[in-house]
């Protein structure tokens, strides 16, 4: 009995310290959700800061009209990734840069943290979607195009694109004109922030139309409505 209490004597000061630094707090997650939440809605405070939802909105949508991606319920570590490479210029992104160039680490890991939090349906897409270039773009989604070494997408971005946390980012349900312009981005090799250059090469070797197909397809589906939950019976299919 004393012999166990005199040996978590040394555990206690560090403890408290955590406590006292609220890093042990069950507030401290919830905190810094309530942090994101603010910077999405007003910026950090800082000169040039501009809220996140001018153009992701404070849920996270997006804006198909501008091809702003929606970024509601992706992984903390993939907002947190993207956000890196966007000030560390692998990823190109001229509107974002300045934007994100005065967040500190903290800021990033608030705001990744309130968007991962939040969920919102799909807002409705530019245009139309076109039937065969919806059903070219699910062959090549589920079964790849082999002759031209390219996989099936959903070997990484999971069932449907649903995503693989933490690093697959899903697909399905974000708008056509990003994920046409992020496949371009990545075949001419201005996108360079994907692990050993995987999305560069399938990008590259896929034809326009096919980049096409496949934006028609993801963005024809719902994004996923929340971690590992099913999709609700009545949104499974594609909706053209
Ligand atoms: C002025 C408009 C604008 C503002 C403000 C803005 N973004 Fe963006 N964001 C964009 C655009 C446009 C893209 C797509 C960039 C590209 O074309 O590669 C993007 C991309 C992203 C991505 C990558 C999404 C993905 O699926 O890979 C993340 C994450 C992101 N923004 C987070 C943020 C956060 C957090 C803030 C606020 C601190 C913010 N953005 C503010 C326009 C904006
Ligand atoms: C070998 C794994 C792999 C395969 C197969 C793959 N991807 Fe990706 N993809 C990735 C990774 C990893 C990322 C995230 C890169 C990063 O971290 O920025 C990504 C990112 C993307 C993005 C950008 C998402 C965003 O929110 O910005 C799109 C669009 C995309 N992939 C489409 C496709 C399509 C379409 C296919 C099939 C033709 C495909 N991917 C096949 C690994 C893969």
């Amino acid at each position: 009995m004393d012999r166990s209490r005199s040996a978590m004597r040394p555990l206690v000061l560090p403890i408290f310290l955590l406590l006292s630094l609220g890093i042990f707090s069950p507030a401290h997650a919830g905190n810094l959700i309530e942090r994101g939440k603010k910077i999405a809605q007003e910026g950090n405070g800082l000169p040039g800061s501009t809220a996140c939802m001018e153009c992701h909105r404070l849920h996270g949508g997006g804006m198909p009209l501008i091809g702003s991606p929606r970024i509601a319920g992706q992984t903390k570590t993939y907002i947190e990734h993207e956000i890196l490479g966007v000030k560390a210029g692998t990823r190109y992104a001229p509107i974002m840069a300045g934007v994100v160039n005065n967040l500190s680490q903290k800021d990033i890991r608030a705001v990744a943290a309130w968007y991962a939090s939040v969920r919102t349906p799909k807002l409705p897409d530019v245009s139309p979607y076109d039937p065969s270039l919806v059903a070219l773009g699910k062959r090549i989604a589920l079964k790849g195009r082999w002759k031209k070494n390219v996989p099936a997408c959903v070997l990484c971005h999971g069932p449907e694109g649903r995503g693989i946390p933490p690093h697959f980012p899903y697909i399905k349900g974000q708008n056509k004109g990003y994920i046409l312009r992020q496949l371009i981005s990545f075949a001419f090799l201005k996108r360079a922030d994907d692990p050993q250059g995987l999305m560069r090469g399938i990008a590259r070797r896929l034809s326009q139309k096919e980049r096409q197909a496949v934006a028609e397809y993801f963005a024809s589906l719902p994004p996923p409505p929340a971690d590992g939950q099913p999709d609700p019976p009545s949104s499974r299919k594609a909706s053209p």
